[in-house]
């Protein structure tokens, strides 16, 4: 439980000022307890003060990151929200497979946003490794914010508890029992590029066709929302499709997404 006063209301403006200037994560006096428990493991690490601390990462953006990093929430699971995988397979990547071919193109570009530790873009590429046969292929971009978690995605080491949800015949033909777990096969990992991103900034990337930004945009205020939506939709192909989490939606937003209900789950497409 943390202190109430750990915090002076100062210093807690002052904090969720910053954290959501550099991230777009959002800290309500709801959330603030979540704030300063993670600060507070922190600052006990560093033996350092609030205030101190605070002026640290205002000027070092390496200690900055580190931060970030330390008050994310990395909960994540491989299937995660089964619906959507459906809907990718059955509707999703027939639909893209029809517009495509018309221009030739036989790559589906995947970016899985706030990847964690890897369950969901490693998913994606059981998935797609099922899906497609030659001349259709893949690429899958996973980026994240931690660097904690993108090094565990690229180590792709996952305890025996964590890869339930993961159907047998995929865990025999994507992964190698290892001690204490299993370990993914350095073929699917090929597949997948991990990298850091901080959705606060421009990606660069263009003409994705499938964007999964699942929980993510859950921590964010409504702005902040909409900046991330309008960095996708920029991101995105001319036709290409947009999952985000269950429990989050874009009703209300200023977005040009055109909201698709698909007898699996629903999910949102760029279809101009
Ligand atoms: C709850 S996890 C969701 C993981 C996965 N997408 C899923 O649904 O299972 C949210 C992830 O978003 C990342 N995140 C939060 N803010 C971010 C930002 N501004 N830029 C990039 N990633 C961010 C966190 O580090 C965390 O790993």
């Amino acid at each position: 439980m943390a202190d109430i006063a750990f915090l002076t209301n100062a210093d807690f403006e002052l904090y969720r000022n910053l954290i959501y200037n550099e991230s777009g994560i959002h800290f309500t006096p709801t959330n603030r307890s979540i704030l300063e428990s993670r600060l507070k493991d922190r600052l006990r690490d560093k033996h350092i003060d609030a205030r101190t601390y605070y002026n640290t990462i205002s000027r070092d953006k390496e200690e900055m990151k580190s931060f970030l990093d330390s008050i994310t929430t990395n909960l994540t699971r491989f299937f995660r929200n089964q619906a959507h995988f459906d809907a990718l397979q059955h509707y999703v990547v027939p639909e893209l497979m029809k517009v495509k071919k018309l221009t030739g193109n036989t790559t589906i570009k995947i970016w899985s946003a706030g990847c964690s530790t890897g369950e969901e873009p490693y998913t994606l590429a059981m998935l797609m490794s099922e899906i497609l046969s030659p001349p259709w292929k893949y690429e899958i971009l996973a980026s994240d914010i931690s660097l904690k978690c993108l090094m565990t995605a690229k180590e792709g080491f996952y305890a025996d508890s964590r890869i339930a949800g993961v159907p047998s015949n995929y865990l025999i033909k994507y992964f190698d029992k290892v001690s204490g777990g299993y370990k993914i096969k350095s073929d699917l990992m090929s597949k997948v590029r991990f990298d850091y991103h901080n959705l606060k900034n421009d990606s660069g990337q263009r003409n994705l066709d499938i964007v999964f930004c699942r929980n993510v945009i859950i921590y964010f205020d409504e702005a902040a929302q909409t900046a991330v939506m309008k960095r996708f939709w920029d991101a995105m192909a001319q036709k290409s499709f947009l999952f985000i989490g269950h429990s989050e939606s874009l009703f209300g937003m200023d977005t040009k997404f055109e909201f698709v209900k698909t007898q699996w789950a629903t999910a949102y497409r760029k279809w101009s």
